[in-house]
């Protein structure tokens, strides 16, 4: 059997414990325990500039090559920094107002792409499957198809598709959907994206690809660490720091997509319009920065700085704190435990591809006294847990009442709720992702390898 090829733009570094934050890479790090694999894309690194194509470092970790490249300043900030995460982020999340547009940024991100393809050929052989990941590489199949590469290559969106009426406001749409038709198959998280997607392609005489697989987590091994995090000393720090107060945890990139403005206001309603909660709960919200020099993001941060001062000041005692705010990331081997720790897990996001957090959330759950999932009915995982309490994640007046309803909810209600949920988080594992994937890549009617 032939080897698994996975590109992504984000590559774990595989010997480090303190990874950055991001469902592609945890998701597709639980997925690769099994087969002979290759993982090719970034090394996180920038260089001032480069003269020609930069040579992958290669490092071997368990059954996987990693194999990352450099990118210089000026890829960096045409590629990633602005076409890829200040024009498809923002239009993938259905925020089209904030998308910055710019030719010259296309050019450098198709030239990127065009450079993957190039690093990778030589790295291939005829009996590799290649599957391709995220909005950083959409064209990198087409560029490898033009470099004369028969495998089967799939690729996966791990964000939301939206309508094509929206899509469409970027100038060009069309190539991105032309891009679709060099891969055999193309994965989607949530049957809403799938079609979406299909009907894109249809309005555009274009051959439908597009197939629903929700991302999943490890759960067992997840348990397991969330049940060894809470022996150690972060959690009994938190716990000790609580002094009995009830805990809602946040954990989410610092990005617009996840809504946190609203999540802030929606607590402060919270103690206002129910008095009894005040000084009994504490919020605590990790945030780590992410893309930090792009600048809706800056902004987001010095929102979030404002709302967290505001609302402090408002609410503080002496003795109490409402809102605790970490901009530093965690490792998630420590937030397993304090998402066990935690009554109640508050994930809004105004639109979210999945949203592993929420999955991870009741993977760690203690199943005698589980602990209440909120979470928006934006986030892809929200067709499988419908079982959470689900909110509009604008209504701030409903994300105060869903978090009332959470923190009085009786332990038998809590458990019914906890045992559908985690029976899904189950269904569709990291493993069972990856393996229905490439089952469907290696079924499909093949388009344009031979
Ligand atoms: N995460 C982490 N440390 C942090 C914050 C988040 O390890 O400080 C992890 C989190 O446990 C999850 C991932 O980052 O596995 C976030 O994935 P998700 O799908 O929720 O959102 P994304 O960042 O992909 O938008
Ligand atoms: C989301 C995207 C990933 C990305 C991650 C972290 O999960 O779908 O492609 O890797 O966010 O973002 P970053 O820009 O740090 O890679």
């Amino acid at each position: 059997m032939g080897r698994l090829i996975i590109v992504s733009n984000r590559v774990p570094a595989p010997r480090e414990r303190n990874q950055p934050a991001g469902g592609l890479a945890v998701g597709l790090k639980d997925a690769l325990r099994q087969g002979d694999a290759l993982w090719f894309g970034w090394s996180g690194r920038q260089v001032p500039e480069m003269s020609g194509d930069p040579t992958p470092a290669i490092d071997r970790v368990g059954n996987v090559t990693y194999a990352t490249i450099d990118l210089t300043t000026a890829q960096h900030t045409g590629f990633y920094q602005n076409f890829s995460n200040g024009i498809l982020w923002p239009l993938f999340h259905y925020r089209v107002g904030l998308m910055n547009y710019s030719r010259l940024d296309w050019e450098m991100y198709l030239s990127v792409n065009a450079m993957f393809a190039r690093t990778l050929r030589p790295l291939l052989r005829p009996d590799d499957t290649i599957w391709i990941h995220d909005y950083h590489l959409f064209p990198l199949g087409q560029a490898l198809r033009d470099l004369g590469v028969k495998c089967r290559i799939g690729f996966f969106l791990h964000i939301p598709f939206p309508p094509w009426s929206l899509v469409r406001a970027l100038p060009g749409a069309e190539l991105l959907l032309e891009d679709m038709q060099a891969y055999d198959l193309v994965g989607v998280q949530t049957p809403e994206d799938a079609e979406n997607l299909n009907h894109a392609l249809r309005m555009n005489n274009m051959a439908e690809r597009a197939q629903a697989f929700p991302i999943g987590i490890d759960p067992v091994e997840f348990r397991t660490q969330a049940e060894t995090s809470m022996k150690g000393t972060e959690v009994s720090r938190l716990r000790d720091s609580l002094r009995g107060a009830a805990l809602v945890l946040g954990v989410d990139r610092l990005d617009y997509s996840k809504g946190l403005p609203e999540r802030f206001k929606g607590y402060e309603a919270l103690l206002s319009r129910y008095p009894e909660h005040r000084g009994r709960v504490t919020f605590l919200q990790v945030a780590p920065i992410s893309r930090g020099n792009v600048e809706e993001y800056r902004q987001l941060r010095c929102q979030l700085d404002e709302l967290t001062g505001r609302i402090n000041g408002a609410y503080s005692e002496f003795d109490w704190t409402p809102i605790r705010y970490i901009t530093r990331p965690i490792s998630r081997d420590v937030l397993a435990g304090f998402y066990r720790m935690a009554d109640v897990a508050l994930i809004t996001p105004l639109r979210d591809g999945m949203n592993l957090v929420a999955k991870e959330y009741i993977a760690a759950q203690d199943p005698a006294d589980p602990g209440v999932l909120i979470l928006s009915h934006f986030a892809g995982a929200a067709p499988e847990l419908d079982e959470a309490v689900l909110v509009n994640p604008y209504d701030t007046d409903e994300i105060a009442d869903a978090l009332h309803q959470a923190l009085t909810m009786q332990r038998p209600e809590r458990q019914t709720r906890w045992t559908a949920l985690e029976k899904e988080v189950c269904r569709t594992t990291a493993v069972s992702w990856a393996n229905d994937f490439l089952r469907a890549l290696d079924g499909a009617p093949v388009c344009v390898s031979s």
